[in-house]
């Protein structure tokens, strides 16, 4: 029998950090030890187990970090990039525990920032937590390699009507993945979108199409073309769970049966592949 592994939740009241909180209190692999919220936050002070509407769990919301973390295996971190980033540092100059963070939207000096941690504390930032998209990334890569599947990419994405940006930072991924294995840069090669007399396709690009409406909680395809044949990779989430079940597994690679990984970068790659 081994001991559950102890875990630190960053933004443990958001929507991510929340539905993370409760797959670790339903997991008999996992403990909640520790919760870090905005000083500012209501729920300061507060028993994390009954702030989520469960029974009291016996470990309060902190603002300390050191305080939170100081009893915890691993850190998942589902709060926002400012926050992601203080954290980071300081874990790193504690020693640990290490890091795995879902947050999006680092600007560049923020990503360079994480970098930097990287090389002294264990990070594993993932910008999408899905076990199934991190195969299919991998999937993409391994058909990208392929001489005989040079053929022409095109990615096709929807979700739900409120989602701001687009192509979906997963597409970008995705496409990135697929450049990257062709020796390209995404930026230098992609087509984001097409309109009017857009004239023939150009030979070597990425294109997006993007679609947005209803409740979609996110559908990916990569499809490679040639002139006599296609073949597709695609994925289709179908509840939103998958991202904190991702996470659980995200943090049970990262701490290893108890031997940890050495500083450095990981990514989601690591976990499905390993
Ligand atoms: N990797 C994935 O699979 C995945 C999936 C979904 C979302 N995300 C990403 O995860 C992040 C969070 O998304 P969300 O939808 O959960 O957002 P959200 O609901 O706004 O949650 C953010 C959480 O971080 C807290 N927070 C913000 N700044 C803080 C600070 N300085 N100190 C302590 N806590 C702080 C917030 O506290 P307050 O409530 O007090 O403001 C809130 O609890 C985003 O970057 C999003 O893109 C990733």
């Amino acid at each position: 029998l081994t001991a559950p592994i102890r875990t630190a939740v960053l933004g443990p009241t958001g929507r991510l950090g929340s539905a993370i909180c409760r797959a670790l209190l339903d997991h008999p692999d996992f403990t909640l030890a520790g919760a870090v919220v905005r000083a500012d936050s209501p729920a300061v002070g507060e028993d994390i187990g009954a702030w989520l509407g469960g029974d009291p769990i016996g470990c309060r919301a902190e603002i300390a970090l050191e305080q939170a973390v100081h009893d915890a295996d691993i850190v998942i971190d589902a709060s926002l990039p400012t926050m992601t980033v203080a954290a980071a540092e300081r874990l790193a100059s504690l020693g640990g525990p290490a890091m795995v963070t879902g947050v999006t939207g680092f600007n560049r000096k923020q990503a360079a920032l994480m970098t930097a941690s990287a090389t002294r504390l264990p990070i594993l930032m993932a910008g999408n937590f899905s076990l199934g998209v991190a195969v299919t990334e991998a999937l993409v890569r391994e058909a990208a390699r392929l001489p005989a599947a040079d053929w022409d990419i095109e990615i096709h994405e929807t979700h739900h009507k409120r989602k701001a940006d687009a192509p979906s930072g997963t597409a970008l991924m995705l496409a990135r993945a697929a450049a990257e294995t062709r020796g390209e840069t995404l930026e230098d090669i992609a087509t984001w979108s097409r309109e009017g007399m857009t004239g023939p396709r150009q030979s070597g690009s990425i294109g997006f199409a993007v679609s947005r409406g209803g409740a979609v909680v996110g559908e990916h395809a990569i499809r490679f073309l040639s002139e006599l044949e296609e073949i597709t990779i695609s994925h289709r989430a179908l509840d939103r769970s998958i991202f904190a079940r991702g996470a659980l597994a995200a943090a049970r690679w990262m701490t290893n049966g108890g031997a940890g990984r050495p500083a450095g970068a990981y990514s989601m790659q690591n976990v499905v592949t390993d």
